[in-house]
């Protein structure tokens, strides 16, 4: 009887892909140049592919609601912050001659304290004190996510 139960080849696959998600999503991904696709393809099931959508387009009201559009472009060109498509992922020269991997802890921090991590080429000061009277807002917890969710959707 070498007879495996169906069930379990079956819930290999699945597992298999999880467990791999969990790994990819631990490591912070520094060897990883910036993605151009969705990093885990379509076989995931939904809700733990790259991207929540819907959480994205709250981030995307957000972005203008909060005036982050007034600096920040998602087309690639420089205003007086760096643009922010294909940001998530890549590698970011810091002032301090470090690099940093801009995942999502990155991002929040960002967000949270400007001033925290200052971008090669860009000033140090000018984010932190123009959204210093939304911080407040901007603060509670979901509407970061919201923003990180967004910054990641912008490839
Ligand atoms: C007054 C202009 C200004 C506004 C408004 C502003 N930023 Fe910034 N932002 C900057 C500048 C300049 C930098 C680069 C210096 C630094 O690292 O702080 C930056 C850096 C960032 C970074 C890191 C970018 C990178 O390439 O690593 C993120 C993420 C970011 N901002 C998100 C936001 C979000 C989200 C908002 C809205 C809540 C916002 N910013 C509002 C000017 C601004």
């Amino acid at each position: 009887m070498h007879n495996v139960p169906r069930g379990l080849h079956l819930a290999a696959g699945p597992l298999l892909a999880v467990a791999l998600l969990a790994a990819a999503c631990g490591g912070g991904g520094s060897a990883t140049p910036s993605g151009t696709t969705t990093p885990f393809g379509t076989t995931t099931p939904s809700g733990t592919t790259g991207v929540n959508q819907r959480l994205a387009e709250r981030g995307a009201e957000l972005f203008t609601q909060f005036g982050c559009n007034t600096c920040h472009s998602t087309t690639g060109q420089r205003i007086v912050g760096p643009p922010l498509n294909g940001l998530y992922g890549k590698q970011v020269q810091l002032e301090n001659g470090q690099t940093v991997t801009a995942d999502e802890a990155y991002l929040r921090e960002s967000i949270l304290d400007p001033d925290a991590k200052i971008v090669a080429g860009y000033p140090k000061g000018v984010m932190a004190s123009t959204i210093a009277d939304r911080m407040n807002q901007i603060r509670q917890d979901d509407n970061v996510d919201a923003l990180v969710e967004y910054i990641k959707s912008l490839r």
